[in-house]
């Protein structure tokens, strides 16, 4: 059996779905790209999607002629909530994309009625999400069509990847379709990205971490490695010739073995997050809001804090692997986002939360995590 068929079947057993509803590519904003395509989203359609996401989420919108419409976030769920999305809604609007943020999505099956009931497509970018639940339904499964990442920081990692989940069958033919044209990453790609995954995982670790982190993002810049995003996607809205790629072997093979994994990894991350939990409310700290946190995915725990830039070198002081998802509505594009057609002062909530949120990893021993928040507690809103 080859190894794509082999990780579709292990993802579709994963989610309990047939493994003919699921689709690989390179990157997971590639995913989304080719169900918007198979959507026939084109030029004079809108798609609403938050004002608080990644650049290369409203590009792939974009790339396909249509006009991202922006819908301001909720600052405690950091999500765009139904009756936020609903006002946004026009006679042009073709689809919704409902995002789980840091692994956390709210009121998805009321978002999915409302778009149902008006015709609407609705996507779940599950980017952050993958093996999380909302009220007993994994995420990807409400709506649609989801799509998943498994770049470096997701759920679990192939060092890139996109997986996309098909609900909607009459969608399917659509889709392969779409595929034909997927083209297949070059060997120096796959070479680079071989190599990444060993260095991840057998170099990247204790003190080295930090040096060989530095040397990757500045390779990355320079755009000599296989990095999560090109220059070309950060300063316009033109498809990059090569952007329509499909999954490589390695990235199949990476993706089962880390799926094994998966459930035991997210245990621990819930555990965590608890712990941090309790510790921002005994301090009085703004927290994820409690009913959220039995089928959360808890990707990250975000804290919002007053200086950002100084705590993010306290925390790489004390060698934590701190986030700072997002800088920006559209991270991490900081300024002149014209191009993207996005105000940012329309958008109060998500610009005065990216202005001071970092996101607090689960995979550390929970005592290191509580031993450094202990530390700085004035430095955390
Ligand atoms: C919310 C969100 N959506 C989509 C993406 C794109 O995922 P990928 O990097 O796999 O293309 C990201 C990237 O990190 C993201 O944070």
């Amino acid at each position: 059996m080859k190894s794509t068929a082999q990780y579709q079947d292990a993802i579709a057993s994963f989610l309990g779905i047939d493994s003919s509803r699921v689709f690989l590519y390179w990157k997971g904003r590639v995913a989304l790209y080719a169900v918007l395509k198979a959507m026939r989203i084109g030029p004079g359609d809108e798609v609403i999607l938050p004002a608080f996401t990644c650049v290369v989420v409203p590009n792939a919108i974009l790339y396909l002629g249509a006009k991202p419409v922006y819908v301001d976030i909720n600052p405690s769920t950091l999500c765009s909530h139904a009756a936020q999305i609903e006002a946004a809604i026009t006679p042009s609007t073709k689809a919704i994309l409902i995002q789980n943020m840091l692994g956390l999505s709210v009121e998805v099956p009321a978002i999915v009625a409302m778009a149902k009931a008006k015709q609407i497509y609705t996507i779940e970018d599950c980017t952050h999400g993958f093996g999380g639940s909302h009220q007993e339904v994994y995420y990807g499964l409400h709506s649609d069509a989801a799509f998943y990442s498994s770049q470096w920081n997701k759920p679990f990692s192939t060092g890139i990847g996109g997986m996309l989940v098909v609900n909607k069958l009459d969608l399917l033919p659509e889709i392969e379709l779409v595929n034909a044209a997927l083209i297949t990453p070059s060997a120096k790609e796959r070479f680079l990205l071989r190599i990444l995954l060993f260095a991840k995982t057998y170099l990247l670790k204790g003190p080295t971490y930090w040096h060989l982190l530095k040397g990757y993002r500045w390779l990355s810049k320079k755009g000599w490695v296989v990095g999560s995003s090109s220059n070309q996607e950060m300063v316009g809205t033109d498809m990059p010739p090569d952007y329509f790629k499909a999954m490589s072997k390695v990235q199949c093979q990476r993706g089962r073995q880390a799926l094994q994994y998966l459930k035991e990894v997210m245990q621990k991350r819930k555990e965590h997050a608890r712990s941090v939990h309790r510790w921002l409310q005994q301090n009085n700290k703004q927290r994820v809001p409690e009913e959220y946190f039995e089928h959360h995915a808890f990707l990250k725990y975000p804290l919002l804090v007053h200086d950002r830039k100084k705590f993010l070198l306290k925390a790489e002081k004390h060698h934590i692997p701190m986030g700072d998802w997002f800088v920006s509505p559209l991270h991490p594009v900081l300024d002149s986002l014209e191009p993207w057609g996005l105000v940012l002062e329309h958008f109060p909530n998500a610009l005065n939360v990216s202005s001071c949120i970092v996101n607090l990893p689960l995979d550390l021993p929970v005592a290191r995590l509580i031993n450094f928040l202990e530390l700085y507690p004035q430095e955390i809103k």
